[in-house]
């Protein structure tokens, strides 16, 4: 059986990536896009990090889908083409295809590389049903290659990775994923508001792995701008902002540190901090508005039993 197909759309050349991210590190208020947190290593801890007890997005969710299954296909009509926007590991996705009857199943990552074996396993367990794999950073251009056919298709967007984005950009997104859908849907997971002792422990949990997926940032910052930020001299910060209904990560200095790179160099202050990510937590009405001033219609959503968790279902 042939392999899945496999569509690299161009990534930024390593010389812009660069840029970027020692224009971040000079700011008046440092910064660095959350998109970097995901190397190979910052991947293996973020799925470690679903596992914590602490992390309750991962299996809240999963445990909407189990109940809420047939009225979710139900809702949505059949599905022919099923878009996977983040697949990673392709899992969540292939829940869905009986269920919703997927006959092509689209899986949009970062890079193919994060794809092909996830991809390739699946093809083999359904060897009738069409797939592709594209690799694009659909957080800043989410047009789908031609090679994903013409039609209304499915855009499925779970474990609240919109709330990783700004308010503003989510809703740039979401216009961006209903011209993409093409007349069709779109699917997607949000986390709730919740008293802030359960948001804080969720990013900061008792082993460390959170810790470790933020401080191991630096390391990659490393290797993609040939910095030398010494990871002792940081440490992890995570609170929740109520103001802004996000839970904030930051790197804060422990003590006066200094980062250098061929052409420059940044002193941090003790106590100084490189804010690293947002995690926007929302009610469900601003987000069910928020849908709609993207231009969906008929929002729909599903809920566990302590409404920490939601997964909408809207139309083009
Ligand atoms: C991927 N994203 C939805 C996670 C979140 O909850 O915002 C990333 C994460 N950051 C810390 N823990 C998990």
């Amino acid at each position: 059986m042939k392999p899945p197909r496999m569509i690299q759309i161009a990534h930024d050349d390593p010389a812009a990536i660069r840029r970027e991210l020692l224009a971040g590190l000079m700011a008046p208020r440092a910064g660095i896009a959350p998109k970097f947190l995901y190397d190979a290593l910052g991947s293996r801890l973020f799925a470690a990090i679903t596992e914590l007890p602490e992390y309750y997005p991962t299996r809240t969710e999963a445990a909407i889908f189990t109940r809420e299954m047939a009225s979710m296909a139900d809702v949505l009509g059949p599905v022919r083409t099923l878009v996977d926007l983040g697949a990673g590991n392709c899992e969540k996705a292939a829940r869905l295809f009986e269920a919703f009857g997927v006959k092509r199943y689209v899986a949009v990552d970062i890079s193919v590389d994060y794809l092909r074996e996830s991809l390739g396993n699946l093809q083999r367990l359904h060897p009738g049903m069409a797939m592709l794999g594209v690799g694009l950073d659909f957080s800043s251009d989410l047009r789908l290659p031609a090679e994903v056919g013409e039609g209304p298709r499915t855009l499925f967007h779970p474990g609240s990775s919109i709330g990783n984005f700004t308010p503003d950009e989510a809703l740039a997104l979401l216009r961006q994923a209903r011209a993409a859908s093409q007349g069709g849907s779109l699917l997607i997971g949000v986390d709730l508001v919740k008293p802030p002792e359960v948001l804080e422990s969720a990013y900061d949990d008792a082993l460390g792995v959170t810790a470790a997926f933020n401080r191991n940032l630096l390391l990659h910052f490393n290797r993609l701008a040939a910095t030398d930020f010494a990871i002792a001299d940081w440490r992890h910060v995570a609170f929740f902002n109520a103001e802004a209904s996000r839970i904030e990560m930051h790197l804060e200095a422990v003590r006066d540190a200094r980062v250098r790179w061929n052409g420059g160099e940044r002193h941090f202050a003790a106590g100084e901090r490189i804010h690293t990510e947002n995690s926007y937590k929302w009610r469900v009405d601003d987000f069910a508005a928020l849908l709609e001033r993207a231009g969906f219609a008929q929002p729909r959503y599903w809920t566990d039993d302590a409404s920490w968790f939601a997964v909408f279902a809207v139309f083009a």
